[in-house]
């Protein structure tokens, strides 16, 4: 908020008939909101597989979709990549035969997002992962 918006507004409040502490409150407040406000937001995407949705993240060669991140289990390791395939932006990306997949036109990407086929040319965004106990964490 700038200097000059807070003492229009002060005033504002002032006429209105708060003062002192009140004036506080609502200031307090407003500056509750903003830090809300500008918390980073794709900060990542914490996954408990502890949790039931997640049970066949055990299996190696499943995976699971989650707020557009396809996560897998890669022999034992899990890695995760976009839902959005490079190709024409189809949200069909799978985690299929040890290799992310794209249902739409087939577009074929190594684990590491590397294109293996000419619709997968422009390769995938894939996402660092760790897992501390149950919960994994997609640094997305
Ligand atoms: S949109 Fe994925 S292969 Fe075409």
């Amino acid at each position: 908020m700038e200097l000059k918006e807070k003492i229009s507004r002060n005033n504002f409040l002032r006429q209105l008939g708060f003062s002192g502490a009140a004036l506080m409150a609502v200031y307090g407040l407003d500056s509750c909101l903003n830090e809300s406000a500008v918390t980073p937001s794709g900060a990542g995407l914490s996954l408990d597989l502890a949790n039931a949705s997640y049970a066949k993240l055990k299996n190696s060669g499943s995976y699971v979709v989650v707020n557009k991140v396809v996560v897998a289990n890669y022999n034992g390791n899990y890695i995760a990549a976009t839902l959005k395939c490079s190709h024409e932006g189809q949200n069909q990306i799978q985690f299929n035969n040890n290799e992310w997949y794209c249902t739409a036109h087939g577009a074929r990407f190594s684990t590491t997002g590397k294109g293996l086929n000419s619709n997968g040319s422009r390769g995938l965004t894939v996402y660092t992962t760790s897992l501390v106990g149950d919960i994994l964490t997609v640094n997305a």
